[in-house]
């Protein structure tokens, strides 16, 4: 089964190679060219109808609840869509990135269902901010129960077998995991443990959601946590936490192992790590993405800050001041808070994320 669709997918790449080198040759001017290379780039393996995500705040659109998500408070949303409307950054997210990659509207977030009408074809997003594998310290949904809620969709009938064909399904989780970690008081000691019953329980998350019948699973693996501005205000943004990123490395490295395993199970070679970690410190070290279109000065500082640790970005006081300091154009960093990237941010991430996407087929 895995090997005709391999070579339908070579069969395609091939394809789109010619037919971008023919549109080359018949080019007559410099300007007209470069709109013909820009259109190879668009170029795919496999083009997804629908996306599913599932996961926390790099993906969520406005699923958590707006008595506990920041998220909803200003300054989130000031550049897209110009109010707080459940991103956790100034604007876009990754999702909303990936949808764009593929030429369709970003998915509804799967708490205004009800009204999405025709939107229901480009798929839904079940990420909540907050969440993780397993319960963290949100009242919000987990993963788990995330799936559960598209495997009820699947039961009323609302996607068929053909529509999850064609569909991508997107997965950012585990920071969240860490967090409640360290949180509920977890020792150095035991993470190593931890991190192995999380990546165990994630693959048995992956697992299900191909046995419901997802063929395209992209799961983001984690950033580098030690770079994120909570943990580099230590160093006045100058240093990311070294001890932090070597944990990340480990679970990473099972993660890897664990989707490497499970392509070999299902032989349909379903699985896809997407690296966010490489993608992250990448761009942080270039100040900027490698087109050099995007730049970010001052990388590891955040645009958006709590004026003292008490407070974090969106912070008010009792009597409704602002308890935070904004930078004056998000376009020029690559964090927008101490844990999420600008809209800057993710589409620098996007950019640098197209090889792997493309290889997706
Ligand atoms: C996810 O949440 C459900 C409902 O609260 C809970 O029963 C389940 O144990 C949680 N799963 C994990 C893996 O933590
Ligand atoms: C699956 O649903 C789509 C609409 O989403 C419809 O066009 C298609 O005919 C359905 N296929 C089957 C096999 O029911
Ligand atoms: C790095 O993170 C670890 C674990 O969270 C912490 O114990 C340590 O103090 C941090 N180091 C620095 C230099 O901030
Ligand atoms: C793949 O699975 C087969 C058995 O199904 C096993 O012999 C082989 O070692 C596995 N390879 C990897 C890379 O896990």
């Amino acid at each position: 089964m895995g090997l005709p669709k391999l070579l339908l997918c070579s069969f395609f790449f091939l394809f789109s190679i010619l037919a971008a080198g023919n549109a080359g040759v018949h080019a007559s001017s410099p300007h007209h060219d470069r709109r013909h290379h820009h259109h190879k780039k668009q170029r795919y393996g496999f083009r997804p109808t629908k996306l599913f995500v599932f996961g926390d705040s790099y993906a969520d659109t406005g699923n958590i609840q707006k008595s506990v998500g920041s998220s909803w408070k200003e300054p989130y949303g000031i550049t897209f869509p110009g109010k707080p409307a459940g991103r956790f950054s100034d604007g876009r997210v990754l999702t909303d990135y990936v949808a764009k990659f593929y030429g369709m509207k970003s998915p509804v977030a799967y708490r205004w269902i009800k009204y999405a009408g025709n939107r229901l074809r480009y798929g839904v997003n079940f990420a909540y901010g907050g969440t993780g594998v397993f319960d963290t310290l949100v009242l919000e949904p987990n993963m788990t129960t995330q799936i559960d809620f598209f495997e009820k969709l699947l039961k009323d009938l609302v996607y068929n077998k053909t529509d999850l064909d064609s569909s991508l399904f997107l997965v950012t989780v585990a920071g969240n995991d860490y967090g409640a970690y360290n949180a509920k008081g977890g020792t150095a000691q035991g993470l190593p443990a931890f991190t192995a019953s999380l990546i165990s329980q994630l693959a048995v998350n992956l697992k299900r959601l191909h046995g419901l019948g997802a063929r395209r699973i992209a799961v983001a693996a984690l950033e580098p946590l030690g770079c994120l501005p909570r943990s580099t205000v230590l160093s006045s943004f100058q240093q990311c936490n070294v001890t932090q990123n070597t944990a990340v490395n480990f679970h990473n490295l099972l993660l890897n192992q664990a989707v490497s395993k499970l392509n070999n199970e299902s032989r349909d070679s379903a699985y896809h790590v997407l690296d966010l970690y490489t993608t992250f410190t990448t761009l942080l070290e270039n100040k900027g993405d490698v087109s050099g279109t995007l730049k970010f000065e001052t990388p590891l500082k955040p645009w958006c800050m709590g004026l003292s640790t008490a407070y974090s970005c969106g912070s008010v006081d009792d009597k409704g001041r602002k308890m935070y300091t904004v930078c004056n154009d998000a376009k020029s960093a690559f964090f927008w808070d101490g844990v999420h990237p600008t809209q800057a941010g993710w589409h620098a991430v996007s950019m640098a994320l197209k090889p792997s996407l493309q290889q997706i087929c």
